[in-house]
C-alpha cells in the first residue's frame, strides 16, 4: 500500500524499522516546491514538519530579510549551518532546507553522514522555478529570496547546485509536471519500497 489513505490525517505512518528511514529531506533549488511537498507529506504521515528558514526565523526572532540584511548572506548562512546539523538528528520528521544549503562542504558532509534520512532532490529546469518564485512574491508570503532578481547570478548558482543536489540524493523526481500532491506521493511510495 503506497497510496495516502483518503480521509487519513494524519496516515498510519512509516513503519518502525529499526535503523530504517527516520527522516525525509526535500533539496532542491528556491520554487521547487520543497515546502509545499513538506507540508503534505508531514499532513499524511504524521510526521513533524520543519522548513529551515522558518526555524531561523523563529530561533533569532528575526525575519530572514532583517538577518540577510544584519550578517550578509554569510552570517545568514552561518546560521543556517548551525541549525542544519541539529535538524539532521530529528527523527519521524521532513526536513526542507533552503535551496543553499547544499553549497558548504560542511553541510554537505553532515547531509552524507546523517544516518537515516531518506534525501530526495526535487528538480525542474531553471525557468520554471524562476517563474514559480516570481508568482509566489506577486502572492505575498514568500520566502525573502535576494537571489531571485539576479538571475544571471541564480542561473549559475542553479548549474553548479544541481549537480550537488543529484549528487547526494537518493532519489530525484521531476517536479516540473506534477502537482506537489503527486510528487509526495511518489515520495510516500518511494519509502515504502525501501522498506519492503
Ligand atoms: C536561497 C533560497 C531560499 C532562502 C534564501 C536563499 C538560495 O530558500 O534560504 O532566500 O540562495 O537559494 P528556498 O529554497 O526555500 O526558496
Amino acid at each position: 500500500m503506497a497510496d495516502f489513505p483518503e480521509n487519513s490525517s494524519p496516515a498510519p505512518g512509516l513503519p518502525a524499522v529499526e535503523g530504517g528511514i527516520q527522516r525525509i529531506v526535500l533539496i532542491g533549488f528556491m520554487g521547487a516546491g520543497k515546502s509545499t511537498v513538506g507540508l503534505l507529506l508531514a499532513k499524511h504521515t504524521g510526521w513533524d514538519f520543519l522548513d529551515l528558514d522558518t526555524h531561523i526565523e523563529t530561533t533569532t526572532r528575526k525575519s530572514a530579510r532583517a538577518l540577510f540584511e544584519a550578517l550578509g548572506e554569510t552570517g545568514f548562512r552561518q546560521l543556517e549551518s548551525d541549525l542544519w546539523a541539529s535538524a539532521l538528528q530529528r527523527s519521524q520528521a521532513i526536513i526542507a532546507p533552503g535551496g543553499a544549503v547544499i553549497d558548504r562542504a560542511a553541510n554537505q558532509n553532515i547531509l552524507r553522514e546523517s544516518a537515516g534520512s531518506f534525501i530526495v532532490f526535487l528538480d525542474a529546469p531553471f525557468q520554471i522555478l524562476i517563474d514559480r518564485c516570481l508568482q509566489q512574491e506577486q502572492e505575498g508570503g514568500a520566502t525573502y529570496r535576494p537571489l531571485l532578481h539576479k538571475t544571471e547570478i541564480a542561473r549559475m548558482r542553479y548549474e553548479e547546485r544541481r549537480v550537488l543536489y543529484a549528487n547526494h540524493a537518493q532519489r530525484g523526481i521531476d517536479v516540473a509536471r506534477q502537482s506537489p500532491e503527486l510528487v509526495a506521493q511518489e515520495i510516500w511510495r518511494a519509502v515504502f519500497e525501501l522498506h519492503d
